[in-house]
């Protein structure tokens, strides 16, 4: 429903999240939860897959590749199974809408796996779920109880004779699990290391099988679009570029969140054209009282953060890129005035840090030795030239990984490096002697 005043929100994947008992079959169902899959069964899986490539879909889960185009390259005829695992860890910092989707409509997340099962040739669903969301966790296995019960899953959906199981997989709190190789590795029952690709997942993912992985909120589209088409789905929304032939836009609907130093701190939902200043002071309700807002990093915690100037630029893929950052998770996460961007880079290098798999050196050594020179100037002990030393590593540590788990870390701290050069080079000024010295 519109607000006077702000952009509108078009509920298509929240529609049900304020609904009383929306996550219970009954409810859901009473309100057209399944309709979809009973149409995307009549349908071929071929002729699902160029809906989704029709409509524009882009992954949601940040890195924005077109889902129709995945699903073509799973590999077929390998005598193998073909598994579908549904990434729903959500371990991006200030990201909380899979969280939403899962313990509200867990249904939808549900159907929009099971029609993507279909069209993919999979006969098992593997759902990975952070450990750290227990009712996101008992949610879906409730859903997938009650949709057993009522053949909706199990053998023979719907008398179709696709068959198609589905489990919960839950994780262990590892950010490094997010990452789709480092997950499917972890529910091998290994650490959680990615992999070198190619080979790529659609060829040989879990159990060495053909497997495609995409994001909660990605395949939560998948039954509007078998219920509208792909064209409907391609209209809303940013349209690509014309004059970019590689632009895709960024179409539908989407999810966006706003946490950190604003007044209301929550998840929406809207057709891409919204600008990050509306998100954060509409809807995010902006900075608390007395304060200015500092910087934002658009999607998560992995982007670059944009200043307050800077926040014109919708939330689109290519806009934020063009804007120098990028839609990321599209949870923006709020820094005001009161926030010491020092101390924000050491928190945010102390993350990724903490989290890195270990496995590829410039990203083992890198985010600690980045972690360490930041806590130097924060501590009063830097000088200038450690600047150009963080320069220098953010060299050597950008695009020589095996995941994108060390880019991610470069990106936010390098940002406010650059932009808040006067606040680093202030923190090295030696302190002002005593009164009376
Ligand atoms: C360090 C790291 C963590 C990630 N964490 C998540 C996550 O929690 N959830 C997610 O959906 N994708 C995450 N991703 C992206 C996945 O690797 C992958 O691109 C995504 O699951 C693909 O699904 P999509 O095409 O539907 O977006 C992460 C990537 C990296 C490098
Ligand atoms: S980039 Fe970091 S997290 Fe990713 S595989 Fe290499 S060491 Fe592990």
């Amino acid at each position: 429903m519109a607000t006077s005043g702000l952009y509108p929100q078009t509920k298509v994947l929240s529609r049900s999240f304020d609904v009383k008992d929306g996550h219970t079959l009954a409810v859901a169902r009473e309100r057209g939860a399944y309709q979809a899959l009973e149409k995307a069964l009549k349908m071929t899986p071929a002729q699902l897959v160029d809906e989704v490539k029709k409509s524009r879909l882009r992954g949601r889960g940040g890195a924005g590749f077109p889902t129709g185009m995945k699903w073509s390259f799973v590999a077929k005829n390998t005598g193998k199974p073909t598994y579908l695992v549904l990434n729903a860890d959500e371990s991006e910092p200030g990201t909380f809408k899979d969280r939403y989707l899962m313990e509200r409509d867990p249904h939808l997340v549900l159907e929009g796996c099971l029609i993507t099962a279909w069209a993919i040739g999979a006969s098992t669903i593997f759902v990975y779920i952070r450990g750290e969301y227990p009712r996101s966790i008992a949610r879906m296995e409730k859903a997938m109880e009650e949709a057993r019960a009522a053949g909706l899953v199990g053998k023979d959906i719907l008398g179709s004779g696709f068959s198609c199981e589905a489990w919960v997989h839950p994780g262990a709190g590892a950010y490094i699990c997010g990452e789709e190789t480092g997950l499917l590795e972890s529910i091998e029952g290994k650490r959680g290391h990615p992999r070198i690709k190619p080979p790529f997942p659609a060829v040989e993912g879990v159990f060495r099988c053909p497997t495609i992985i995409n994001n909660v909120e990605t395949l939560s589209h998948v039954p509007w679009i078998v219920l509208h088409g792909g064209d409907a789905f391609a209209k809303q929304g940013i349209a690509p570029d014309p004059a970019n032939p590689r632009s895709n836009g960024t179409c539908g609907t989407k999810l966006m969140g706003v946490s950190g130093q604003v007044r209301t701190p929550g998840v929406w939902e809207f057709e891409p054209g919204i600008t990050l200043r509306e998100l954060v002071y509409g809807y995010g309700g902006g900075p608390l009282p007395g304060r200015k807002i500092k910087a934002v990093i658009p999607g998560g915690i992995s982007m670059p953060v944009l200043l307050d100037h800077e926040l014109d630029a919708k939330m689109g893929f290519d806009e934020l890129v063009k804007a120098g950052s990028g839609l990321g998770t599209a949870c923006a996460i709020v820094m005001d005035d009161s926030c010491d961007m020092v101390d924000a880079s050491v928190n945010i290098a102390h993350f990724f840090a903490h989290e890195s798999c270990g496995q590829c050196t410039p990203c083992r050594e890198g985010c600690h030795w980045m972690e360490k020179v930041l806590h130097r100037i924060a501590d009063g002990d830097g000088q200038p030239s450690d600047l150009d030393l963080l320069e220098g590593m953010f060299k050597s540590i950008e695009g020589r990984t095996i995941c994108a788990l060390a880019d991610a870390a470069v990106w936010p701290v390098r940002s406010i490096v650059r932009k808040f050069r006067a606040e680093f080079l202030a923190r090295m000024q030696p302190a002002p002697a005593p009164a009376g010295a």
